[in-house]
C-alpha cells in the first residue's frame, strides 16, 4: 500500500502512541557502570577527557556503587589503576591487590551486586602491554598463565564474572580450567571477544595510565576492517568456555553487534567505550548538541543492534533520566 491509502506519520502523531509501538525499551538493568579504583583514602580525581568520571579509593568506591545500584544498575565491572609495575604485572594477580581488596569490600557491602572484573595486565605491567614481551613481542602463551592467575584471584576476592580483555589466543579456555580446578566452577566469564584495535580507548588509557610504552596493540586486537573475523572470535571464545560475549567499541561496530546477535544464542554485550563518551560530553559542553538526547539515542541505538548488556560509563546519568522519565522510559 501506497501514500496516500498508508501514512507513517499516523503512528507519530502523539507520544502516547509513539510510546505504543516503540520497538526497543533502554532500561536501567540493562547497564553496566565501569569504575577506576586506586589506592589511598578519601580519593576522588576527576579524569579529565571523562568529564563525570573518577578514579576511586575504594571508601569512595563503594559510595559510587551503591548510587548506582539504587539506580537499579545491576553490575559494574572494576578497573585497578595499581600503586606499582613491573615486567610481569605481578600486582594484577596479587592477593592484596587493589581490584581483589575493592571486589571484597564491594560484594560485603553490597552482596546483591553483580561484581566483573577486567582481567587484563596492561595496567600493571611497566611496558604497558596486555601480555609478558618477549624481544618486543608480545608472548602469546606465557601470558595464558598469567591471566588464569589473575582470574582465580579476582574469584577468590569474590568477583561474580571475570572478563578478559586481552585478546589473547586461548584464554579463556585456560581461565575456565584454572576456575574450575580451583573451586569456581560458578564464575562466569564474559569474553571481550570482538575487541578492536581503536582510538576510541583514548581516554580510558590516561585514566587507567595503561597505554603501551611502545609500539600499539595491532597484533593482538582486531583490525577494525575486519568482520568475519569478529564472528570467528566469538566462535572460538563459545568453544572455548565464555558465558556472554562482547563487541567492543560498540558505536562504530554496531554491525558486528548485530550479526554476533544473529548468529549466536548467548547473551551479547556491546562496551560503549571511553572516546564514545569523550565525544558526547565534549560536544555537550561545547554547546554544539544535546548531551543527554545524544546519550540515550546512542544507547537505544546499541541495544537496538541487539546488545543484551550494555558497558557504559552514562550508566548512572541514563538510569537517573530514565527513572524520571516514568514509565515508557525517555
Ligand atoms: C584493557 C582495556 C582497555 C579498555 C578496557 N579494557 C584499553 C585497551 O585495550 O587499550 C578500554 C575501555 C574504554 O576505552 O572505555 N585492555
Amino acid at each position: 500500500m501506497l501514500y496516500p491509502d498508508t501514512r507513517g506519520r499516523r503512528l507519530r502523531r502523539s507520544e502516547g502512541i509513539r510510546r505504543m509501538v516503540r520497538e526497543t525499551r533502554l532500561s536501567p538493568e540493562d547497564l553496566v557502570l565501569p569504575l577506576f579504583v586506586v589506592g589511598g583514602n578519601d580519593v576522588r580525581r576527576p579524569i579529565e577527557a571523562m568529564p563525570g568520571q573518577f578514579q576511586f579509593s575504594i571508601d569512595r568506591l563503594l559510595a559510587a556503587a551503591r548510587e548506582a545500584y539504587g539506580l537499579g544498575i545491576p553490575a559494574v565491572i572494576l578497573f585497578g589503576v595499581p600503586d606499582r609495575k613491573d615486567a610481569l604485572g605481578t600486582s594484577a594477580y596479587a592477593a592484596d591487590g587493589i581490584v581483589q581488596r575493592a571486589v571484597r569490600s564491594l560484594k560485603e557491602a553490597l552482596p546483591d551486586l553483580v561484581v566483573i572484573t577486567d582481567v587484563c595486565l596492561c595496567q600493571y605491567t611497566d611496558h604497558g602491554h596486555c601480555g609478558i614481551v618477549e624481544k618486543g613481542r608480545i608472548h602469546n602463551d606465557a601470558t595464558l598463565e598469567l591471566l588464569a592467575r589473575t582470574a582465580v584471584s579476582h574469584a577468590k576476592a569474590g568477583a561474580d564474572l571475570v572478563a578478559p580483555s586481552d585478546m589473547m589466543d586461548g584464554r579463556v579456555a585456560e581461565i575456565r580450567e584454572a576456575l574450575d580446578e580451583n573451586g569456581f566452577e560458578e564464575v562466569a566469564i564474559l569474553a571481550y571477544s570482538a575487541k578492536y584495535c581503536s582510538a576510541f580507548y583514548g581516554p580510558f588509557r590516561t585514566a587507567a595510565d595503561s597505554a603501551p610504552k611502545f609500539g600499539d596493540r595491532r597484533s593482538y586486537q582486531m583490525d577494525p576492517a575486519n568482520a568475519l573475523e569478529a564472528l570467528r572470535e566469538v566462535t572460538m571464545d563459545i568453544e572455548e568456555g565464555a558465558d556472554i560475549v562482547m563487541v567492543k567499541p560498540a558505536l562504530a561496530y554496531l554491525d558486528i553487534i548485530q550479526r554476533v546477535r544473529q548468529e549466536f544464542d548467548l547473551p551479547v554485550a556491546a562496551y560503549n567505550v571511553s572516546g564514545e563518551y569523550a565525544m558526547i560530553k565534549a560536544a555537550e559542553t561545547m554547546g554544539w548538541l544535546d548531551g543527554k538526547r545524544a546519550m540515550m539515542e546512542t544507547l537505544t541505538a546499541i541495544k537496538r543492534a541487539g546488545a543484551d548488556l550494555i558497558l557504559t560509563y552514562f550508566a548512572p546519568e541514563a538510569a537517573r533520566l530514565l527513572r524520571d522519565a516514568g514509565p515508557g522510559g525517555a
